[in-house]
């Protein structure tokens, strides 16, 4: 399957429509760059490259302005010099405008990037355009990021192994070293720029401490150099005990003055080799890492020795709030993961750098299905906040279920925390703006491998897609992304499109009917692959990833009455909605509140009930998924059409194992039988 899947949404696929195409027959013949540095040369090459694809015409390249219709690229100041007359007002950073711009008898087609990578932002949102074949006749657009992070993190070990990754070998290491064939890279640079993604961080953040030998960082620059044309800033993940295991010293007191100089060395010799470095990330004090608490020290005070070393050369530092103990009681009642994140970091508000941003998952346990927002959101007034969201599948069925993950992110995104009582959405805050934070934004653990295809699964692809759009413009609606990834990757067809939209924006909801409705957590193995039915192994252990179900019932008392008290950590407005059960939603009762297997859900339903019509109408609907799938035989390309089509098979059995174990366990645990007469009667 080397060609159809590797060029993922930019197959720029030749335009048949033939309204379409005699309306597009009539842009420009000819282009002009007004600068020819790398990141606005890659705009370029791509308008060429794009245009001679799906209108099969190539276009002349010009020094100057022509006498004729063309596409004038270029910065503000570029735009201004040249062409006066189309200048688009202030144009921030990575910001663009794209218009039609009558002068002197002609038509210029201009791309206005308020910087370099503004133009090659706007040149792939006018190629989106085309390639979706919208009416390019009214050309006028104008936009700009959310927020200025905008990065994946890849969890690549130097070995060439991905955690997490189900789509074959690193494209960055191999045997304890950067690869020696790196174009993949910059292959995935171009992907990640087509969809404003501006930042990699190219390894695990179970980090190892050699990455910051020199042989690693001389291998580094040559990734940098891929990423550079396209706008792609690298950074990497830093091991806290790297001055010890690589650099020799007795300690890694991130407070002692020689690991501050070993840093500073280290830091010294990444900016030498790429001038343009991002910065760390840092998980510390978390799974087994080494962290700061072993010298009785802070994240601050780990997080602010590395950030005012980074800031000269303008670089970041972030600093995960995914710091929990995975030895907990379960005989603790009052024990709880999900009141982690909230404990050790809102204390420490206010004491960080300015370049320290605290990078948080969505929500406060572990990328699972479906949780509630992680209340640090609305805890940290004055530290600037990322989201991180988990593009690779691993708790939502790996490269094996198609699940369309941008609706469970919108869910996060658009959530109002109340901070204040005033109207504070998780995206206003990780943007900067409801608490004026000066940085923030958006971080997605892709997980790409070697794999023609990038993914494994041709449809996780929209989650990469619908990632960067997001980051881009958190208030496009899942439907709008997936019309435009569908479009792109597949067809223009409408059957095509309304078809494999259905299934994507279905998806979500059907893996959590089939794995674990109600707010109920992970049912999946937690102490192996992360997949497939693993009911209890999330109970009687330290991870913290419990349920606590038992004859009589089910789901984590959180409330501040009688529980873990987790949700006084939520502003008041949200804690109150969240500590009445008259006021809890159905969807994440059991993230919540104890209740017995009989309680009445707010839909009518007994929990057991609910858990038994959720997985049967769960596995139904991934089955109905496959037969939709078989109406695109002969309208898209055999080979993906077979290769998803074998994995809709694969998922709609696989929805039925899960159903048949959930139910099945669920029945035995309650004693409750199914009053449809399915479980336990085959
Ligand atoms: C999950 C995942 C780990 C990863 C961790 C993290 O627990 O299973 O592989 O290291 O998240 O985000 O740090």
């Amino acid at each position: 399957h080397a060609e159809t899947g590797a060029a993922g949404w930019l197959r720029y696929a030749a335009i048949r429509n033939p309204e379409t195409l005699r309306r597009d027959q009539a842009l420009p013949a000819g282009v002009v760059l007004l600068d020819r540095s790398p990141v606005p040369l890659s705009a370029e090459q791509e308008l060429v490259r794009g245009v001679r694809s799906m209108l099969d015409r190539t276009l002349r390249i010009d020094d100057t302005l022509p006498e004729e219709d063309a596409f004038v690229l270029g910065t503000a100041s570029e735009i201004e010099g040249a062409l006066p007359q189309a200048r688009a007002g202030t144009l921030q950073p990575e910001s663009f405008s794209l218009s039609v711009v009558h002068a002197h008898g002609h038509a210029y087609w201009v791309i206005e990037g308020g910087d370099a990578r503004g133009v090659l932002y706007g040149t792939f949102r006018l190629l989106a355009k085309m390639g979706t074949e919208q009416d390019l006749a009214m050309l006028h657009d104008s936009e700009s990021p959310s927020a200025p992070i905008r990065w994946v993190n890849q969890w690549d070990n130097i070995d060439g192994s991905i955690e997490r990754g189900y789509a074959g070998r690193s494209i960055f290491f191999d045997n304890g070293a950067v690869r020696e064939d790196v174009s993949r890279t910059g292959e995935y640079a171009r992907l990640l720029a087509s969809v404003g993604i501006d930042g990699c961080t190219v390894n695990n953040v179970n980090a190892s401490p050699k990455m910051l030998s020199p042989e690693m960082i001389g291998g580094l620059a040559r990734i940098a150099d891929e990423f550079r044309p396209w706008g792609v800033r690298l950074s990497i993940s830093v091991a806290l005990n790297s001055p010890q295991t690589l650099g020799g010293l007795s300690t890694f007191d991130p407070l002692n003055p020689q690991v501050i100089a070993w840093w500073q060395s280290r830091v010294d010799a990444l900016y030498a080799q790429i001038p343009d470095f991002g910065g760390f990330v840092v998980k510390a004090d978390s799974e087994g890492q080494p962290g700061p608490s072993q010298y009785g020290r802070t994240p601050a005070d780990a997080a602010n020795m590395l950030a005012r070393m980074l800031k000269p050369h303008g670089g970041i530092l972030l600093y995960r709030a995914f710091v929990y103990n995975h030895h907990l009681d379960w005989n603790d009642m009052k024990a709880d993961r999900a009141r982690a994140a909230y404990d050790i970091f809102h204390p420490l508000d206010g004491k960080f750098e300015d370049n320290v941003v605290v990078q948080i998952k969505y929500g406060p346990i572990d990328f699972q299905v479906r949780e509630p927002v992680s209340p640090i959101f609305a805890g940290l007034r004055k530290t600037s906040e990322a989201i991180e969201l988990q593009v690779t599948q691993e708790y939502t069925g790996q490269a094996h279920h198609a699940v369309f993950l941008i609706p469970l992110w919108k869910e996060s995104l658009d959530f109002d925390l109340h901070a204040d009582n005033r109207s504070t959405t998780v995206a206003s805050i990780v943007e900067g703006k409801a608490f004026h934070h000066a940085l923030g934004g958006f971080v997605g653990v892709a997980n790409v491998g070697l794999d023609a295809n990038w993914m494994g699964h041709p449809l996780s692809m929209a989650n990469l897609y619908g990632f960067g759009r997001l980051a881009w413009n958190p208030e496009l609606t899942s439907a709008a992304i997936a019309e435009e990834w569908t479009r792109l990757t597949f067809s223009n067809n409408p059957e095509v499109a309304s078809t494999v939209d259905g299934i994507l924006l279905h998806s979500w909801h059907a893996y959590e009917g089939y794995t674990g409705s109600l707010g109920i957590g992970t049912l999946t193995d937690i102490l192996h692959a992360h997949y497939g039915p693993g009911i209890e192994s999330a109970e009687r252990n330290g991870w913290g990833q419990w349920f606590r179900a038992d004859h009589q019932g089910v789901g984590m008392d959180r409330t501040v009455a009688t529980g873990t008290g987790y949700i006084g950590q939520y502003p008041p407005e949200v804690a109150k909605r969240y500590e009445s059960l008259a006021t809890m939603p159905d969807s994440l009762l059991l993230f919540f509140h104890h209740v017995p297997w009989n309680y009445r859900l707010h839909n009518g339903q007994t929990v057991i009930q609910y858990t038994y019509n959720a997985h049967y109408a769960g596995a139904e609907e991934a089955a109905q998924f496959m037969t939709d799938w078989k109406r695109l035989d002969g309208l898209i390309d055999d080979e993906r059409y077979q290769k998803v089509l074998d994995l809709l098979i694969y998922q709609s059995g696989h929805a039925v194992v899960w159903r048949d174990a959930v139910c099945n366990w669920a029945k035995s645990m309650s004693g409750i039988p199914d009053d449809r007469g399915r479980v336990g009667h085959y």
